[in-house]
Order: C-alpha cells, then structure tokens, then sequence
C-alpha cells in the first residue's frame, strides 16, 4: 500500500526534477513518506484504542437499568439467576442525595430566595455552609436547609492574590459532610447559594453511574478562558458537581494534606481538582450541569439546550433576568413552573417549518419559542444565538467553548420571541399532556421592511406534547413538532398558533 501511494509521487519528481539529483531526492522521499506512513499507522491506533477502550469501560461499568417515572420500586441488578438480597440495588432517589450548599453570611439575605426555588424541605437533604451563623427566621427554618458552621481554616495559608480564602473552606465542604456519618448517602453534591437545581434530572443522572466506585461528576465553564486558566478537567463549583460516597470517603482522608499542597491555587473547585488529580479520578462530564459564566441575555443558551436533561442554572445574578418584564427573583420563581410541570423536558429544543408561511420555528420547552423569517437549517438552530457576553465582559466568539453564531444585525433576520405564559398538565386524555401557552414579547420585534409574512402577527402560542418519563432511557433523539392547521374565517388572518411535539417516526425529519 505505501508503495502505490509513493509511486505516483516519485514519477511526478522524475519528471520534474534534475535527473542527477532525482535518485538521492527519490530515496529521501521514499524515508520520509514511510515516516508519514507510520505516523499515520499511529495516528490511526491511537484514534481507535481510546474508542475501544471507552466501550471496553462502558461494559464494565455495572449500571442498572432505569426505572419509569419516580425510581422508587426496587430493581434487580443481577443478569439471570437468582437475586440475593445483597444484589438487589435500589434506584437512587433524592434521599441517597446530600446537598452542601457553599453560602456565605454577607450575601445570605439575598441568596437565600434562590434557594427557596428549588428546596424542598422535607424531600431533600443538605445543608447550607456559611463562615459565620446568619439569623434564620420562623419560615427560613421550614423552607430552607438548616445550617452548617465550616471548621476554621485559619491554619491553611492562601497565597493566590486573584480569588478568596474562603476557597479553602468551602472546597472542604464535602469532607465535612462525611464526617457527619449520614446514613444511606450515595453522592454529596456541592453547588452555590446562586445556582437552581432540576432535582429530577440530577437524579436521572446520577443513577447512571455506580455509587459505589469512585465518581466526580460535573461540567465546565462555558467560557474558554476560564477553562484554560483553571482546567478543562474541572467540575465547576457553581454549575454543581457530584462526588460518590466512597470518593468523598477517600477525598476527606487526604484533603488536608492536600490542601496545604496548595496554597496558590484561586478557589474552592481548582483545590477540589487538585485532590482529584491526586486521587487519580478524572471528571466525569455531564453537559446538564450550567456554571454559565456569561454575562447579560442568557437567552441564546437556555433556547438551545443540548440534547441533555437539564441539571442546574447559575450565576442567576449575572445574568438579566431569563424573562422580560420581571424582576431576577420574579423570572426565576415564574421559571420554576416549567421545571415543577415537565422537568423532564425542561428546556428541550424542537425545530420544525411553518410551511405556507415559510418560518423556521424553535422551541424551548417551558421557556420561549423563537419564529424566524425564512428557512434556516437545524444545524444552525441547534447553534445558540449569541445574545450574551462573555464572563470577562467580551463580545468576541473566540473566549466561548462552545459554538455559538451572531445576534442578526437586520432586524428581519432575528427572531420573533414568545415567552413562556402557562403551563399545566392536563389528565383529562389516557396519556397526560402538558399544555404551554407562549406570548409574544413586543419589545423585541423591531419594523421589518420584508414582504414575506410577519412572525409578529401572531401574538399567542400554544405548544403541547405528551409526558414521557421514559425519554432519556433511549437513545437521544430531538422530539419533532410540527404546525397544526386551523380554518380561519376567510380573509382574517388568526394571530394564534397551535404546534405539537411528539415522538419522530423514524423517518421524519425537520425540514420545510
Ligand atoms: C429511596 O430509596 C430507599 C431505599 O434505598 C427507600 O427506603 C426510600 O423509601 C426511597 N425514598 C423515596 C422517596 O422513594
Ligand atoms: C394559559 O394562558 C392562555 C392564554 O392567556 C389561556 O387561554 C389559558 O386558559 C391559560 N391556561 C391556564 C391553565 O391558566
Ligand atoms: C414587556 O413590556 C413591554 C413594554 O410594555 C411590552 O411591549 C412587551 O410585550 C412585554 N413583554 C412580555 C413578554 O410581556
């Protein structure tokens, strides 16, 4: 084979070169393309091993199956043959799950309403960590975590002059958490007094891997800065990462050595993966958990969520509030009632035409649907528009790790936007349905000079699907959707559009 892919070569340089020469050239070049040949050969192994090795680990990894809906029935694990109640593993639920939610008293008043989102009492476990107590008032102490006082970490020097000392105390958070001795905990997960949880798609996560071996699960930054400053093998503390039980075991027998090893490094999550590193445990990568160190208009990512359940959301003081009109708090608490309808689904994009009218429609579930003019491809839908700043205050595409595209300049080229109104779930069919009406936000419509017809006339959607819970146990596959026709009386024109999602056959496709 190498000989026929240098032969041409050597007649191409026979001809082209002086004869004297050409013999010595011909045998130089006939050493260096047998180089070539064998950097490719390794080139091309070291390509496939991983591969092989990635599948090798998949079968390894003793994961069970899911269960529908709420994991709460016991499942067998063994494969064929008798179940001893040793081998029975029961689904992780919420309560194998400890929270440490890393807090501090300066900003607890305000931090504090966050937390109320998404915290239920008498559901989860956890604890907020703060430096110093904080007054909890009557309904604090029924609505939020109780308390936790971190040791002193006096003795630890901290040398970085870029972040805060308090970095040593919360990165030892979970060692803390440990030596509680909770009973029956499978994962501590670690996260921010400013970051909202999906705790059913947290869960849903979670009990793919095996708790019982050494995890450290989370997600970068979205800003590539951050990741090359800190690491791309980081779990970022915000967006929230998860450590297995006997991980945390092992991290709280060799943190203190560890973090006097330390002292130069910024925060709390770069000392965690510094111990990790130590430890030999790489991050595992989940894509739901959002550190999202951006700035400004988070709409572009929330509109464009990966094919992913969504895990959690932070830096919400960062970032505008994710609803027009309202205030951080307000939007937030208005959001939450798509994650407590259909977390399942929660942010999950679907792209389909408007074909008489020739609009591409984007949909977020729970969140906002996007009507632009004209057809553009899912390969550029699925691409979040860049409405957002990056965390150093940029607008360059370069700092993101991810792909993003411009915000159009030409008013027509953007989108319509549709914010989330309602959403509720309807049992009166068989299999339930969730129904969410979007409505149109003026604001954002500027005067298009184009024919064609406008996304502005229409002023309410509705979009509806059917609950699956089984959805993220098969292979992911975007939900298709697709423009009801409604007679209109003629010559009116309805401002109401009814789009529904559901399942693709398996031919289906979006496209106009
Ligand atoms: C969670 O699983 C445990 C068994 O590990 C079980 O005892 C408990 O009832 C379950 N909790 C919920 C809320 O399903
Ligand atoms: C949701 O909003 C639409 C439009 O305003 C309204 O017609 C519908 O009744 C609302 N649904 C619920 C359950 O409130
Ligand atoms: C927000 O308020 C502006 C100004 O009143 C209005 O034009 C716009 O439609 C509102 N947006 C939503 C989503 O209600």
């Amino acid at each position: 084979m190498a000989g026929f892919l240098i032969s041409p070569a050597l007649g191409y340089l026979q001809t082209h070169s002086e004869r004297g020469n050409s013999r010595r050239f011909a045998a130089v070049i006939i050493v260096a393309a047998s180089c070539l040949c064998l950097s490719a050969l390794a080139l091309l192994t070291s390509y496939f091993c991983p591969i092989q090795r990635k599948s090798i680990d998949l079968c390894r990894t003793p994961s069970y199956p899911y269960s529908k809906a709420d994991d709460s029935r016991l499942l067998a694990t063994s494969v064929g043959g008798s179940v001893s109640p040793q081998n029975v593993i029961t689904a992780t639920n919420l309560s194998h799950v400890v929270f440490g939610i890393a807090a501090s008293s300066e900003l607890w008043e305000k931090r504090k309403e966050y937390l109320k989102l998404w915290w239920k009492p008498k559901k989860m476990r956890g604890f907020v960590w703060l430096e110093k107590k904080v007054r909890y008032t009557e309904e604090d102490a029924k609505t939020l975590p109780p308390q936790m006082l971190s040791a002193d970490t006096m003795r630890f020097k901290y040398t970085s002059r870029l972040g805060r000392r308090s970095g040593i105390r919360i990165s030892r958070i979970v060692s803390e958490m440990y030596r509680l001795g909770l009973p029956d905990v499978r994962w501590f997960v670690m996260s921010d007094d400013d970051t909202i949880f999906v705790a059913k798609n947290l869960l849903r996560v979670l009990s793919k891997y095996d708790h019982k071996q050494f995890y450290y699960i989370g997600s970068n930054s979205e800003s590539h800065m951050q990741n090359l400053a800190f690491s791309y093998n980081m779990a970022y503390g915000g967006g929230g990462f998860a450590i297995s039980y006997p991980l945390a075991k092992a991290l709280s027998s060799m943190q203190d050595d560890c973090l006097h090893r330390y002292p130069s490094l910024v925060g709390s999550d770069d000392r965690i993966h510094a111990c990790m590193a130590e430890l030999g445990v790489p991050l595992t990568k989940e894509p739901g958990f959002h550190q999202y160190d951006i700035r400004g208009n988070a709409l572009g990512l929330l509109a464009a969520h990966p094919l992913t359940p969504a895990i959690s959301l932070h830096h919400l003081d960062a970032i505008n509030p994710v609803f027009p009109n309202r205030t951080t708090l307000e939007a937030l608490n208005h959001l939450q009632r798509s994650i407590d309808e259909d977390p399942t689904h929660f942010l999950q994009q679907s792209i389909c035409y408007e074909k008489d009218r020739i609009w591409s429609i984007s949909i977020s579930w729970g969140y906002v649907v996007q009507i632009f003019r004209g057809v553009i491809e899912p390969r550029e839908l699925e691409v979040p528009l860049r409405t957002f700043y990056s965390w150093n205050r940029k607008a360059d595409f370069t700092t993101f790790a991810f792909n993003a595209r411009a915000y159009p300049r030409h008013p027509c080229e953007r989108p319509t936007l549709f914010y989330m109104h309602n959403i509720t779930t309807s049992s009166r069919q068989e299999r339930p349905r969730v129904e969410s009406f979007y409505i149109r936000d003026a604001a954002t419509s500027s005067p298009c000079p184009w024919t064609m017809p406008s996304p502005t006339s229409i002023d309410l959607i509705k979009v509806s699907r059917h609950k699956d819970e089984n959805m993220w146990n098969k292979a992911p596959r975007r939900k298709c959707c697709h423009v009801l026709k409604k007679r209109t009386p003629k010559g009116t024109v309805s401002s109401f559009l009814e789009i529904d999602i559901h399942d693709c056959s398996s031919s289906e496709i979006a496209t106009l």
